[in-house]
């Protein structure tokens, strides 16, 4: 088992069905490549409706909560874990604030929406978080350990 912290912390990110009916999903996982972070696990899933319940658990008791399930469970999500340096916190940086309005031009919601109950994607709040969250989400088996030094694609 591997320990989820220095080069190895990971983090889980969605694209939310909003994001993926915009065509925001290659968008997305560029920023994340660029940024330098290796993609371990990546899935397109109808999320279902107790899975999205368990995901947001924390937020049961918020009005917004089941207006939050529904529109989660409205269409496709792109499930993925980045791996890297900080990945947690980082990635939630790249995210933006929680409301767009409050999300600097340059953020994936800052660049990308308008509107907190549309905000195109999620991302782990702590690594706590995103270690119950991608057990949640991937099975053992999903999430690749590939060797970055390795570079047979180039060289024979
Ligand atoms: P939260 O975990 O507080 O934000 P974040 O996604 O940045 O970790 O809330 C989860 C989602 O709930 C949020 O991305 C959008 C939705 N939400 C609303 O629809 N209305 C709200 O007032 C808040 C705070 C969140
Ligand atoms: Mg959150």
């Amino acid at each position: 088992q591997t320990a989820w912290t220095g080069v190895n912390e990971r983090t889980f990110v969605a694209v939310k069905p909003d994001g993926v009916q915009r065509r925001l999903v290659g968008l997305i996982l560029n920023r994340f490549e660029q940024k330098g972070f290796k993609l371990v696990g990546l899935k397109l899933m109808q999320a279902s409706e107790g899975l999205l319940k368990d995901h947001y658990i924390e937020l049961r008791e918020k009005p917004f909560y089941e207006h939050l399930i529904r529109y989660m469970s409205s269409g496709p999500v792109v499930a993925m874990v980045w791996q890297g340096f900080n990945v947690v916190k980082m990635a939630r940086k790249m995210l933006g604030e929680t409301n767009p309005a409050d999300s600097l031009p340059g953020t994936i919601r800052g660049d990308f929406c308008v509107d907190v109950s549309r905000n195109v994607v999620h991302g782990s709040d702590s690594i706590q978080s995103a270690r119950r969250e991608i057990l949640l989400w991937f099975r053992q088996d999903e999430l690749i350990c590939w060797d970055e030094s390795a570079e047979p694609w180039i060289y024979e």
